[in-house]
């Protein structure tokens, strides 16, 4: 048999597997386990008829060209489309130019890195961040650096501190990378003083900011902050990005970045060598979804029945964590983050007694700290398992963190 090893190149000999899939391939079909550790939507509200009806349409109407290669930057009708959605959804004025559509916004994640970033250059993180994102960044070389949030997103008087201590380093600073609501894995929003005093930051020290944006669109509180940061940003810092994976399906790989056109037609250009272009056909999809009102409807079935499961967990977790364990509550997205106070709290160490034992699975915060911290924490998904799980889980991970 023939040793790959030597025909393995540095970079993918040193990036790991995401701990969350191997975990996943592991509990799946385990029935016995309430698994909190996915991070996917509730299948329940994938409108199922609606994208058949609508791919049936699309391939009707458009004939080959729904079915043909297309252009890198994607397809002008669909970014017409996505131009009005943003207008009308995050207050983002950007034309079909200033928009690339992008394979899901993992591929966006990929394609920013690969254009922005050479080996050794610093990404600041929040901490904790988005494991696939810290991924994409370290495999393109760059090394991050986190700064912790609250409960109102990256504690930016700390960013700053950070990037005093850089020195003449600053300038090896390409982007700051933030998730503002309903951030993943830490379930926080970020308010006006803190977007505010980001982009000043950024402006100061002549930065790029990386805007993921996925959540915001459903939202569990009336009234809560969520502008973008891409609708406040005057100088053309800010790098939107967003995908249809939380509102309408995820496995139609469709997402798109927002950014001033000289970024975007570098993007392109990357692009070309990545996938040459995003599916043809499900770019339609998601642009008659738009028009037909179909995401509209996901996303105004999809908020109270999130807010009800997510009320579910934070009522659960009341009455049976104890005192010592902070959590977030989260006004979007799909988690709820929990650090525990007590010493020695090894969330990783614990995982396959609770597993074994409990029956109960999370996510290990510790990897989602870029700076190698957190292993007191845990990621705990509200989406995908049921009221049931939920309430049952969570007296589960209770009993875990009181006999541990
Ligand atoms: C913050 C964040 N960014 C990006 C993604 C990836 O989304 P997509 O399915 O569009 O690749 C996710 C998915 O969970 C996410 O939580």
């Amino acid at each position: 048999m023939v040793d790959y090893s030597r025909f393995i190149s540095k970079v993918a000999s040193n990036i790991k597997a995401s701990e969350i899939r191997e975990l996943l391939a592991i509990i799946r079909g385990r029935k016995d386990v309430i698994s909190f550790a996915g991070g996917i939507p509730d299948p329940a509200l994938f409108p199922r008829k609606e994208l058949a009806k609508i791919a049936g349409v699309v391939i009707e109407k458009y004939g080959d060209n729904a079915l043909q290669y297309s252009e890198t930057k994607g397809i002008i009708e669909v970014r017409e489309t996505l131009s009005d959605f943003l207008a009308r959804k995050r207050e983002i004025h950007a034309d079909a130019e200033d928009i690339i559509i992008t394979s899901g916004s993992q591929s966006a994640l990929d394609i920013v890195s690969r254009t922005l970033i050479d080996p050794g250059d610093i990404v600041i993180t929040e901490s904790p961040s988005y494991l696939a994102a810290l991924g994409a960044f370290k495999m393109n070389g760059a090394k991050l650096i986190g700064v912790k949030i609250d409960e109102n997103g990256m504690r930016t008087e700390l960013l700053e501190e950070k990037l005093k201590q850089l020195g003449d380093d600053v300038k090896k600073v390409k982007f700051i990378y933030v998730i503002p609501v309903g951030q993943n894995p830490a379930g926080t929003t970020m308010n006006k003083e803190r977007k505010k005093h980001l982009l000043e930051i950024a402006s100061k020290y002549d930065l790029l900011i990386l805007e993921d944006d996925p959540y915001s669109y459903i939202i569990y509180e009336e009234g809560a902050e969520t502008a973008s940061l891409k609708s406040l940003d005057k100088e053309g810092r800010v790098i939107y990005m967003s995908t249809v994976s939380k509102i309408l399906a995820p496995g139609l790989r469709i997402g798109w970045i927002v950014a001033e056109k000289e970024l975007i037609r570098r993007f392109e250009i990357v692009k070309q060598y990545v996938d040459l272009h995003s599916p043809t056909l499900n770019q339609f999809i998601v642009a008659e979804a738009i028009k037909t009102g179909l995401i509209d409807d996901v996303v105004q079935k999809a908020m109270p029945y999130y807010k009800a499961k997510r009320n579910t967990m934070l009522e659960a977790i009341k009455e049976n964590f104890p005192d010592y364990v902070w959590y977030s509550k989260p006004i979007g997205g799909l988690f709820v983050f929990a650090y525990v106070y007590k010493n020695g709290f090894d969330a990783g160490g614990l995982l396959e007694k609770a597993v074994k034992q409990y029956k109960v699975a999370y996510v290990p915060g510790g990897s989602f700290h870029p700076e190698g911290d957190g292993v007191n924490s845990m990621r705990l998904n509200f989406s995908y398992p049921t009221h049931e799980q939920i309430r049952e889980g969570i007296a589960r991970l209770a009993k875990l963190i009181r006999e541990s």
